[in-house]
């Protein structure tokens, strides 16, 4: 695609796809042309209140006040817990010889780590995980019946996931902690802080945009070292390689396969192609990070690849907000994981089922 038609347009799906890293990069950094609010085009609608869909300067102010949640040291403190955490999920696992990986460590790993942070009870926990799958499942509808029924289905968990957390934010107004919540609750930049429906989205977006993408960096990066033997032993002989690894097991089978939610606010050019002004354009960042143009042998795992400067956390302004938090969970877990799982294969006759999602790239388990 990305020699013959880099640019193109689907008429199924009624959008662009954009394959080449440098088109792929011009749409994601150029926000006055490729506006992430579908409704940008229509005055008068309502602001949106999830920072995903809005574009700057609203965006600017909003993302400058939950950045406050995520500063480096807030996210560099979390490491001795995801340590523990990791170390509890591989408890279970020891000496059986065989782990079903999602099931067992990455699948559970970031929910842990996120209710965590957002001061959940553990006994709350499971509802997290069944609130992000169903939402990350219909994240990627299209327009036929069986979509209608997701979306229904998304309707009714983000109510559910409302409900909860307005009780949870009125527990920490009155009481407030250390948690990500409270600090939400008191953040505020120009003497602005966020409103409840700005709340409840955010706490939203994080369980979407943060567990299934970092259950899948580490099952995929596992999937890789699986694949690739020798890739194992030299990260186990020399483990400062680890954050290198990281970021080519992101380049290499990225999570998130593309960005679906841009949409031209003008006529636009782009790889000899004429977009026009209102058209949806689909960011595949998956075929950026292996684009030859970009990444000499794109298609093998480099360990110490660089520069490495993939695309798998977007780019522009609205580049991943978690990338530092899936950056240390993807580090402590595959270091621990090869630490404890010596010889790490496929199970024999495993074959391995992609989950059908034009969004996310990953397998639906991996029988190691
Ligand atoms: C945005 C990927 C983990 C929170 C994004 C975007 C991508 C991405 C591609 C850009 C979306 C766009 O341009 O429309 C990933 C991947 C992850 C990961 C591959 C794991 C490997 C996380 C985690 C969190 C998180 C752990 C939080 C706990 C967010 C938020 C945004 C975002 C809040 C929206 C930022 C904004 O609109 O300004 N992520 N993400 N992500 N991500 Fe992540």
């Amino acid at each position: 695609m990305r020699e013959t038609s880099p640019v193109r347009y689907d008429h199924d799906r009624d959008s662009w796809d954009v394959f080449r890293y440098e088109d792929v990069y011009r749409v994601l950094s150029d926000h006055e042309t490729f506006s992430s609010n579908r409704d940008a085009l229509h005055p008068g609608k309502a602001e949106s209140a999830s920072l995903i869909d809005m574009d700057p300067p609203q965006h600017t102010k909003y993302r400058n006040i939950v950045s406050r949640a995520f500063t480096p040291k807030r996210v560099a403190d979390l490491a001795p817990r995801i340590e523990q955490i990791t170390a509890e999920l591989l408890d279970k696992i020891a000496g059986k010889g065989e782990a079903q990986l999602i099931k067992d460590v990455a699948g559970p790993l970031p929910v842990i780590v996120i209710a965590e942070i957002l001061g959940i009870p553990a006994k709350d926990r499971h509802l997290f995980k069944e609130w992000s799958d169903k939402l990350v499942e219909s994240a990627a509808v299209q327009n036929t019946e069986a979509d209608q029924a997701l979306m229904m289905e998304k309707n009714r968990v983000s109510q559910e996931l409302y409900a909860y957390f307005t009780e949870q934010l009125a527990a920490r107004r009155a009481n407030p902690g250390d948690d990500l919540l409270s600090v939400l609750l008191a953040a505020e930049v120009e003497g602005e802080r966020l409103n409840e429906q700005q709340l409840l989205s955010f706490c939203l977006l994080l369980l979407v945009a943060g567990n299934e993408t970092t259950t899948n960096l580490i099952t995929n990066a596992i999937r890789a070292f699986a694949e690739q033997p020798e890739l194992q032993t030299r990260l186990r002989e020399n483990p400062g390689l680890m954050p290198g690894a990281v970021e080519e097991a992101l380049r290499y089978y990225s999570p998130v396969a593309s960005i679906p939610s841009r949409f031209a606010t003008k006529e636009a050019e782009l790889g000899g192609q004429l977009i026009k002004k209102g058209d949806q354009v689909v960011a595949w960042v998956g075929s950026a990070n292996r684009d030859e143009a970009k990444f000499p042998h794109p298609d093998q795992f480099i360990v110490d690849r660089k520069p490495n400067n993939h695309l798998a956390f977007g780019w522009g302004p609205h580049f991943c907000l978690g990338a530092p938090l899936a950056r240390l969970e993807g580090q402590i877990a595959l270091q621990a994981i090869l630490k404890r799982l010596a010889n790490i294969r496929l199970q024999a006759g495993s074959e391995l089922q992609p989950v059908t999602s034009t969004v996310v790239f990953a397998v639906q388990e991996l029988p190691i």
